[in-house]
This record gives structure tokens, C-alpha cells and sequence, in this order.
């Protein structure tokens, strides 16, 4: 069977945000139409931005940019739901605007951390106040039209922060430098480099570092083709990989960017039967192609620091694979999941242990000793995370037992549709 996934998620909040500042009218196809691009879009309209309604089909959307000081106050609160994405990269470009804004979350986004974002702003010049916990959200930003100059240490390795840097950067006419300890994403370098704001990076002692050295007045508008996001394939990948979705799966048109493909290296350590085929046209600033997986026992492996930041939103997965593999599956280094829309190490361990499975919760990872074609079954919570919800959906769809998500709506800002296509492939077996 051929499938595709929507559009991907990062990808698509940045190319609404940098369309939204450009000179002129971007053209976007195969944006994400789900809650956290909608999020981000509704904000954009507040900001005085003219985005059109998220196609569903990924059919092409026109935007008209206000450019680089184009944004105009808001009358109330963007309420940012729960897209960290939007919020953070938000901050970066509302940071070196000439206006007041006040951004909010639900309550998943109001209990995630804002002073890395935050702390590095303000030493550029911006003004943040919390109006609730510090720290945390609802918090109003009083930009600055031109920023100081940054060269920042980001003690993470996060493409929101680097990337809310760059947007500052941007907007406040600032040269920035940001590294961090490994590379994570460069989805926001890309599309800069894409219309006319060079961005440089290279490897040092210290990590990964970025640079924005001469940040431009203007930048032209996009011409972009979203690619599916390698983060909703990877539940296509794992369902297809235990056997749940018939012979062979192939995913059509998927974002291939090495800095987000370590999961399909954790597929291949753990035995199980994936293909790649590059079909990247000539000039495509974001690698695509198609993945072919077929059914296969599987190996339990090892993630660790180094490999984190280009899997860091499918380790509820490997989490999840652990439980069905033979041996003991560990992930470590990976703290920063205590920040994301769970904390997914304190959700995955209580998650799989409801189901019976042997787990040990490390401050930094998981240990999953699994063991294959056992039946898992009970019930499950999704903590307002749509990663978690997919994860137990597949398990449960894989082991072919009851396992029961509490709440499965979470899924709809990543990947409207899950359920549809869960249905569709498990048909298959
Ligand atoms: C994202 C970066 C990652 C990732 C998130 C999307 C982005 O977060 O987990 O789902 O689009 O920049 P961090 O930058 O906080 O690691």
C-alpha cells in the first residue's frame, strides 16, 4: 500500500512565519492543516498578517508578507494553544518588532519552560513579562525595533531557541550567533538561506554554531513545497515495522532533512526491513523521498546523547518498539523530553508499566526490556501530548490487544487524519 502523511509540522510553522515577513507573496503547498499550524496562523492574523484559511487538500497557498517591521499590535492575547514551535519562534520575531504582545497556551504549553527563549531576547533588547509563573506563559513581549547584537550559548540543543534567536535576529536588524552543544534541525537556516538572509554554520569546539551576520531589510517571499513530516511517518514506519499494516508500506513524498532521520537509523540497528529512496529534485532547498518498510522481528538497541536531537520527538516510539523487541532497549541523554508537550519520560514509563511492561525511568531516559508477541493491554493516558496518544495507538493497534488512550483529540495538531489512516492500513493484515 501507498500512503502520505501531512505536511511537516516544523516546517510549515516556519515557512507561515517567514512568508509572513517577506516582501511580497509566498506560494506554499502541502502545508500541515492541523491545530498547532492553525495556532500559529490565527496569531499571524492577529499580528495584522492576511493568512487565508490551511488549505486541507495541501493544495498551494498564497500569502502576502508585511515585511521584516510589517507586524502590528495585537487588540487581545495570541493564544498559541499548544504549539511550543509557534510560541517560541513568536517570541523571536515579535522580539525585534515595534510593539507589545501578549502570548498564551493551554494548560500543556503554560507549564513549559520560556526563559531559554526569554533570556537570550532580553539581553538583545527585548522586554519580557510573566504574568502568571515565571517562566512560564502567558508572558507579554515588548519588542524593540532594532536588537543588539548576540552571540549566545545555548546550554540545549533546540531548533526553537536557535531558531527564535535568528527570527530576532531578523526582525531586529542584529547580527546573531548562536551554538549549541550538537546540531539540531536547521529547517529555519535552510529557509533563510532560501530568501536572501544568509545564515552560516559549522562545527567548533563547543558544538554546532550559527551564525546571522548581516541580517538583511527585506526578504523575498517563498516558493515552497512542504514534504510530509518524517515525525507523523514515523507512527506509519512503527505500525508497518511490527507487522499491524500488511506486507509492505511505502510513504510517499516524505521530508528526508539529516538532521531529523535518526529514527530510521534506530529502525535498522533494531533489524527491521526499511528502504530509502532519495527523490530530492534539482534545487530543493529540504531533501524528499519515499520509504518502503516491510514486516520484521526486532532487536532491542541503544539511543544516547549524540544521536538525541535528531529523534527527539520519536523516542515515545523507540520507547514503544523497546516493548515488542527482544532485549533491553535504552535511551539516555535525553532529558530535554521533560520539556516537551508532556514530560514524555514520566509519561512513557507510567504508560508502559499500566500495560505491564518491565521499565526503569532514568532522569534522562528510559529503560524498556520488551519482549516480543506478548499481548499488552490496558489503559493508558495521552497528558495532552499528541506523541503519546500515536505512540499507545499504534502499540495497541500492533499487538492487536485493548489498549485505551484516555484521550485521543491531542492527535489533531500534528496529524489530522491518524485515525482515518490507522484504520486503512491495519485492513491490510
Ligand atoms: C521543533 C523543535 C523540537 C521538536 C518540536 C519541533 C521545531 O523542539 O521537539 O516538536 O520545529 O523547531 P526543541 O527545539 O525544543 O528541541
Amino acid at each position: 500500500m501507498r500512503v502520505r502523511v501531512p505536511g511537516d509540522k516544523s516546517l510549515s510553522q516556519r515557512a507561515l512565519i517567514v512568508a509572513a515577513l517577506a516582501d511580497g507573496t509566498s506560494r506554499i503547498s502541502g502545508l500541515l492543516c492541523g491545530g498547532d499550524t492553525a495556532s500559529t496562523a490565527g496569531a499571524l492574523r492577529a499580528l495584522g498578517v492576511p493568512v487565508p484559511p490551511i488549505p486541507a487538500d495541501g493544495s498551494e497557498l498564497l500569502i502576502s508578507g508585511v515585511g521584516l517591521d510589517g507586524l502590528r499590535a495585537p487588540t487581545g492575547a495570541l493564544d498559541l494553544r499548544n504549539s511550543g514551535t509557534g510560541a517560541r519562534l513568536l517570541m523571536g520575531a515579535l522580539a525585534g518588532s515595534d510593539l507589545s504582545a501578549t502570548l498564551d497556551g493551554d494548560v500543556s504549553l503554560r507549564a513549559r519552560p520560556m526563559a531559554r527563549v526569554t533570556r537570550p531576547l532580553s539581553i538583545m533588547g527585548a522586554r519580557f513579562e510573566a504574568l502568571g509563573q515565571p517562566d512560564r506563559l502567558p508572558i507579554t513581549v515588548h519588542g524593540r525595533s532594532r536588537l543588539a547584537s548576540l552571540e549566545w550559548d545555548s546550554p540545549v540543543a533546540s531548533a526553537q531557541v536557535k531558531s527564535a534567536i535568528l527570527l530576532a535576529g531578523l526582525t531586529g536588524r542584529a547580527f546573531t550567533c548562536v551554538t549549541e552543544p550538537r546540531e539540531s534541525r536547521d529547517h529555519t537556516e535552510r529557509m533563510f538561506n532560501a530568501v536572501g538572509a544568509s545564515v552560516i554554520s559549522y562545527a567548533t569546539d563547543g558544538g554546532w554554531r550559527v551564525e546571522l551576520r548581516d541580517p538583511p531589510d527585506r526578504i523575498r517571499p517563498l516558493d515552497f513545497a512542504v514534504p510530509g513530516d518524517i515525525s507523523s511517518a514515523a507512527f506509519v514506519l512503527a505500525l508497518a515495522a511490527l507487522g499491524a499494516a500488511g506486507d509492505e508500506v511505502t510513504i510517499e513524498h516524505v521530508g528526508l532533512n539529516p538532521t531529523r532521520t535518526a529514527f530510521l537509523d534506530v529502525l535498522l540497528r533494531m533489524g527491521a526491513d526499511v528502504e530509502v529512496h532519495d527523490r530530492t529534485p534539482a534545487g530543493l532547498t529540504e531533501p524528499v523521498g519515499d520509504i518502503v518498510v516491510r514486516p520484521s522481528g526486532l532487536r532491542a538497541t541503544s539511543v544516547g546523547a549524540d544521536e538525541v536531537p535528531r529523534l527527539i520527538d520519536e523516542l515515545p516510539l523507540v520507547a514503544v518498539l523497546g516493548a515488542c523487541a527482544d532485549g533491553e532497549t535504552r535511551i539516555t541523554g535525553a532529558d530535554e523530553l521533560r520539556a516537551k508537550e508532556s514530560d514524555r519520560i514520566a509519561a512513557m514509563a507510567s504508560n508502559l508499566l499500566a500495560l505491564g511492561v518491565d521499565v526503569e525511568e532514568l532522569p534522562d531516559g528510559l529503560i524498556v526490556r520488551g519482549v516480543p508477541d506478548r499481548a499488552l493491554m490496558g489503559e493508558v493516558r495521552a497528558w495532552h501530548d499528541h506523541r503519546i496518544a500515536m505512540a499507545f495507538a499504534v502499540l495497541g493497534a500492533a499487538t492487536g490487544h485493548a489498549i485505551q488512550v484516555d484521550d485521543l483529540t491531542v492527535i489533531g495538531v500534528s496529524f489530522p487524519g491518524f485515525d482515518r489512516l490507522m484504520k486503512t492500513l491495519t485492513k491490510e493484515r
